[in-house]
């Protein structure tokens, strides 16, 4: 299988996460590549025409994307239900738990490309500020989780959008009112699917 990939995306690390925690790692070969919506990527947008990483090819040839459906697939070829819980109430959680971090990882990469790569003129702090308060709050609502140990794509996505907060954001000290998130993170951080993920420090 291969992987389009860049190493500061936490899309991509939930499918590298996924893949480790399954053992599938060594079966996936990384493709490399750097974009941003102003800089598209003719190749990747050949095989996903939506342009975004991540995307996989299979070792049938098929073309599966985005995170949430490469993480299934993953999990599926593994056997099925390990990353993603059988129907049932646990499952729902994991599902919203995704979708929850998904949505702080989608709020803070467009902060991301509004302040690293809008032309300075044409930025909006008003903007800005609407999608730091959706970080804020979903932080807030995951601050009063109980956050098993157990590792499924819920928590998995948690700590990959946790992840990126440090990578990107890290002077808005996200830990400082939220301890239990926090102690939870370091502690999931210890694993080793994590620690083999962790992007470089750009
Ligand atoms: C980043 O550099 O922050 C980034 C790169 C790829 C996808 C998302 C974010």
């Amino acid at each position: 299988m291969q992987l389009y990939f860049n190493p500061a995306s936490p899309y991509v690390r939930k499918v590298r996460v996924t893949a480790h925690e399954l053992g599938l790692s060594d079966r996936i070969e990384l493709i490399t590549l750097s974009l941003t919506p102003v800089s598209p990527h003719d190749e990747l947008r050949s095989r996903n025409p939506l342009g975004k990483i991540p995307a996989l090819i299979t070792d049938d040839g098929a073309v599966l994307y985005d995170s949430p459906v490469v993480c299934e697939y993953l999990d599926a070829l593994a056997g099925g239900h390990r990353i993603f819980p059988v129907p049932g109430g646990a499952r729902w959680t994991a599902l919203r738990r995704q979708a929850l971090a998904d949505g702080i990882m989608d709020a803070a990469v467009l902060i991301r490309y509004e302040q690293a790569v809008r032309p300075q003129e044409l930025r909006w702090q008003s903007w800005v500020d609407g999608q730091f308060l959706k970080i804020r709050t979903a932080l807030d609502a995951l601050e009063q989780e109980h956050l098993e140990s157990a590792f499924d794509i819920g928590t998995i996505s948690i700590a990959c959008a946790l992840g990126y907060l440090d990578l990107r954001f890290a002077g808005e000290g996200w830990r400082t009112r939220r301890p239990r998130l926090a102690a939870w993170l370091g502690a999931a951080g210890q694993r080793p699917s994590l620690a083999a993920t962790a992007a470089p420090a750009a």
